[in-house]
């Protein structure tokens, strides 16, 4: 059986309050009881001592105690205390007002014992003579060592358990009205604790079947509140992971299929012949199958590598090497497109520039990204800058065209995936893209960032930084 929160903290609290109340308030009052017991009992046996001591005169020369007994017990009546004088045979010879019907009874033997013995002796529980509890004691009076008679005082304790039943009877009565008390405060704190909690679990419900709208409605300023912060919180991202993902697939199916259809089209018209003979016509067909075909091998490698940063399963190779090895190496590789365009390169490197740290393929991507880009959106005969040069502890290196740049509006979204400024254009000229989102994904994983600055018209100046070897290599 499934015991819910709330059943299990409202029981938590009807059970301590019980607890409390019950055990540790009767603990209290034994307690309490048995001190105040003890300390009647003590003071008894010291007046039995004392009474004893005053009789003992009066019962060697045989006087009536009558009036010592009644006038010393008057002051102790309102107490209710009682005493009586035996002879040595056990006989009571006199016995205070209330107790003048005992007198001439005969003590029960094991108690007479008791006392010739010459021990005092101190009982708790009913008399022989009268049925209700009482603390008896009683002292022996001894004349040069020898038992003469002896006093016993009498004190009823139905005072004391009187106030500590009607103590119990008020514990109980507590102990109720602390349980109907806490029956009432547990329903309210159960119900404030589960219910943002039941509406957690429904809205996550919701969310697991796709249901991205719902928040929840936790009001309160405390850690529940926090909760319902942070599960909105994340609600939010799911969604907006979700709107991504959606937009990914959305996007990575539309460039997978203009180059198919581009592609299912030329070779149905070199199947079906429709060129037949010409054959300058079946190579254009065949050159731009060509191209597609490597358009689609570009974007899938692309997206492969996107999604192996993603799932943090790419290997660096990380070593210390110069930045201009690799500036030349990718400057080197795109020579065609810089002759086709006449654009011409700058470098602008400090001779004792330090080594940077890093996979030197992977930033030779990065730099050939950034390069292919500054290449293609400059106009025919322009220059592009590279440089390079050392901040505080990392080198930051540049790549500035006189191209169209980005508005301001624009900049910070070139960085996410699929995303051009103008789309149709960088279509046309073989851009997917993806260029620049692998280009912060690997400056990422090296610890680096990626910058950017431009004003439509005006050029960009891409950019990244790297960590520096401290000690020259
Ligand atoms: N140097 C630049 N000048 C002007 N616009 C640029 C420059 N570099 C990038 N952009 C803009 O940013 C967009 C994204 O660049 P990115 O390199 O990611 O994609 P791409 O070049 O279109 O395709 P890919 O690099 O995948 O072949 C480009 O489409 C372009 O609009
Ligand atoms: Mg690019």
């Amino acid at each position: 059986m499934r015991v819910s929160l709330f059943i299990k903290i409202l029981a938590t609290y009807v059970l301590v309050v019980f607890f409390t109340i019950t055990v540790v308030g009767g603990l209290q009052l034994l307690l309490v009881q048995n001190y105040l017991m003890d300390t009647k009992e003590k003071e008894l046996l010291v007046k039995s001592q004392d009474l004893a001591d005053i009789i003992k005169p009066l019962l060697i020369s045989g006087q009536d105690p009558h009036p010592v007994i009644s006038s010393l017990n008057r002051a102790d009546r309102i107490l209710g205390t009682e005493a009586w004088v035996i002879d040595n045979s056990g006989k009571v010879l006199a016995a205070s007002a209330d107790h003048i019907h005992c007198e001439g009874n005969v003590l029960e033997p094991r108690d007479l014992q008791q006392l010739k013995s010459g021990q005092v002796s101190l009982r708790r529980g009913q008399s022989q003579f009268f049925q209700k509890a009482v603390i008896r004691a009683a002292a022996p009076v001894l004349d040069q060592g020898k038992f003469i008679g002896a006093v016993i005082l009498y004190t009823p304790v139905a005072g004391i358990n009187d106030t500590f039943s009607k103590m119990r009877e008020l514990q109980s009565g507590t102990a109720i009205l602390g349980i109907i008390l806490s029956v009432i405060l547990g329903l309210f704190l159960s119900r404030y604790i589960t219910r943002p909690l039941r509406e957690v679990s429904q809205v996550a419900r919701r969310i697991a079947e796709g249901n991205f709208e719902d928040r929840v409605r936790i009001k309160s300023r405390d850690e529940l509140g926090q909760l319902g912060e942070t599960f909105n919180y994340m609600t939010q991202q799911l969604e907006d992971y979700e709107k991504m993902r959606r937009e990914f697939v959305a996007n990575v199916s539309h460039e997978l299929r203009s180059p198919l259809t581009s592609i299912q089209g030329f070779m149905d018209a070199l199947i079906e012949g429709k060129n037949k003979g010409d054959e300058q016509e079946k190579a254009k067909y065949l050159s731009i199958i060509q191209k597609e075909t490597y358009r689609l091998s570009k974007l899938v490698n692309e997206l492969l590598d996107l999604s192996r940063f993603d799932a943090q399963v790419v290997y660096f190779d990380m070593e210390a090497f110069p930045i201009t090895t690799v500036i030349n190496r990718a400057t080197a590789s795109l020579k065609p497109q810089l002759d086709e365009k006449n654009i011409t390169i700058r470098t602008v490197i400090p001779k004792d520039l330090l080594y940077c740290f890093g996979d030197e393929d992977r930033i030779e991507q990065v730099v050939h990204n950034l390069l292919q880009n500054a290449i293609r959106y400059s106009p025919k005969g322009e220059k592009i800058l590279i440089s390079a040069r050392l901040l505080t502890d990392e080198i930051l290196v540049e790549i500035a065209d006189n191209g169209p740049g980005i508005s301001r509006e624009e900049l910070p979204r070139v960085w996410e995936r699929f995303y051009r400024v103008d789309k149709a254009r960088s279509r046309g000229m073989g851009g997917t893209g993806l260029g620049l989102a692998i280009v912060q994904e690997i400056i990422k994983k090296h610890g680096g960032r990626v910058t950017v600055e431009s004003e439509h018209g005006e050029g960009a100046v891409f950019g990244f930084t790297l960590p520096i070897v401290t000690n020259e290599v």
